[in-house]
């Protein structure tokens, strides 16, 4: 892994430079993510800072067009390449890829060279792997300007591009030189993608951290999730959060687990919505929301969550705007054919008719086999709380306590 030449703030407080800085440790792993409001002049000089001789843009076209000015003073003086690419998920391919690493290489980048991710998870996991592949490992620096970069991806070392069988299955573990980010490029996401990572971030409260529930409510009931101290808080509570499982676990196979929390459920209807829908499909975090609410409906009948804490759920799932309901384009049977095939196979030995599963006991309090946060479901069980998903009125405890 590279070396790391800016200073780190291991005090986790203010760097002088008007950027808030937090060292984000990940298992052997440390670097320093750094953030504030209005903040772009800084990020240039903490980049500078790197002495790099030729910056490496990777981004998307929309990125591009709404944020090419700020992309300009992040460059300052130092020679630029910039690599874009339409947005969205076709760019998270083998071919995108070997282009950008081969424009890169003629472009005459050396190994003082430094790749910059801008934008948001898309151009984050490419930019990673481009940056671990090139000379064996180049410095790479993200500046996430999604809620689901900033808040979820750049808080882990996983970098992947898809194959054509599935999603993420090319991948690494790079560690950044550092993240940078400027709370006021999430005033620009449409309401689907800013709530998307908000999901993401509620489910570390649910399922890790629910001594920030109070703030994460506070935040709702202010009813302006942009409004820049409500984003300042919400990126410490996201540090917070996932700092706290993937600190003693680098690759996320143990303690990490737990960031799977509604995944199950949630990715399945994601990708069977997406099959109905296209692009109109529900937007990840959203989808893991109602696998969030499907998780929490398994623990209550096992008698673990109590009637409050499901409610709890409902309360924080639709104060982000989640309606809590099954889409009607997704059938109950197309999303238990999808779990059958989760991709946490493979942690437990399990029988025929079971599924390893993320529950918890109470919030903030994972079921463990092992030293694993999985436990094995029954698919009768996961149809029974789909089944209150559908049709919510009919028993779904709610509760708002
Ligand atoms: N490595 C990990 O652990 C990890 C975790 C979560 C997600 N991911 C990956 O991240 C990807 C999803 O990330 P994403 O949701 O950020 O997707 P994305 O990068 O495609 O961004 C979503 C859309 O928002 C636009 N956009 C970006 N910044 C904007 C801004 N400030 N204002 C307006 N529009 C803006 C983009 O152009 C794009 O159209 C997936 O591929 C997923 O696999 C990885
Ligand atoms: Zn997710």
């Amino acid at each position: 892994m590279s070396s790391n030449s800016l200073s780190r703030n291991g005090s986790g407080v203010h760097d002088g430079s008007g950027l808030r800085s937090r060292p984000i440790v990940i298992g052997d792993e440390t670097f320093p993510y750094s953030f504030g409001r209005g903040c772009v002049p800084e990020i240039a000089a903490a980049i500078g800072n790197l002495a790099p001789d030729k910056l490496v843009f990777v981004t998307d076209d929309d990125v591009l067009a709404r944020y090419g000015r700020e992309l300009d003073t992040l460059a300052g003086a130092i020679p630029a390449l910039i690599l874009s690419h339409p947005a969205g998920e076709s760019m998270k391919t083998l071919d995108c890829l070997t282009e950008h690493l081969e424009t890169a290489l003629r472009a005459g980048i050396t190994r003082r060279s430094v790749i910059v991710a801008f934008g948001g998870g898309v151009p984050g996991n490419l930019a990673g792997l481009m940056a671990s592949l090139l000379f064996r490992g180049v410095r790479l620096v993200h500046v996430p300007t999604t809620t689901i970069a900033a808040m979820d991806s750049v808080l882990s070392l996983k970098q992947a591009i898809n194959s054509g069988v599935g999603k993420n299955h090319l991948g690494t573990y790079y560690t950044p030189e550092a993240v940078f980010t400027d709370v006021e490029f999430f005033t620009t996401l449409p309401e689907r993608e800013l709530r998307s990572g908000l999901c993401e971030m509620a489910k570390n409260c649910l399922a890790i951290q629910p001594s920030a529930l109070p703030g994460l409510r506070a935040v709702i009931a202010g009813g302006a999730l942009t409004a820049p101290d409500s984003l300042l808080w919400l990126l410490e509570a996201s540090i917070a959060a996932k700092s706290a499982v993937t600190v003693r676990d680098t690759f996320e196979r143990r303690a990490g687990l737990v960031l799977e929390y509604g995944h199950t459920v949630g990715h399945a209807i994601e990708i069977c919505d997406h099959r109905a829908r296209g692009a109109a499909g529900l937007p990840h975090g959203t989808a893991i929301a109602l696998g969030m609410l499907v998780a929490a409906h398994i623990s209550h009948a096992r008698g673990w969550l109590s009637d409050g804490e499901v409610g709890v759920h409902y309360e924080i799932v639709t104060g982000l705007g989640v309606e809590p309901v099954l889409p009607p384009s997704v059938r109950i049977d197309d999303v238990l054919a999808v779990v059958a095939d989760d991709n946490k196979r493979g942690y437990l030995p399990l029988h025929a008719d079971t599924v390893p599963f993320v529950l918890l006991r109470a919030l903030g309090r994972p079921e463990l086999t092992g030293e694993l946060p999985l436990t094995p479901v029954q698919v009768r069980e996961i149809r029974a709380a789909l089944d209150v998903i559908v049709q919510p009125s009919a028993s779904a405890p709610i509760v708002i306590g």
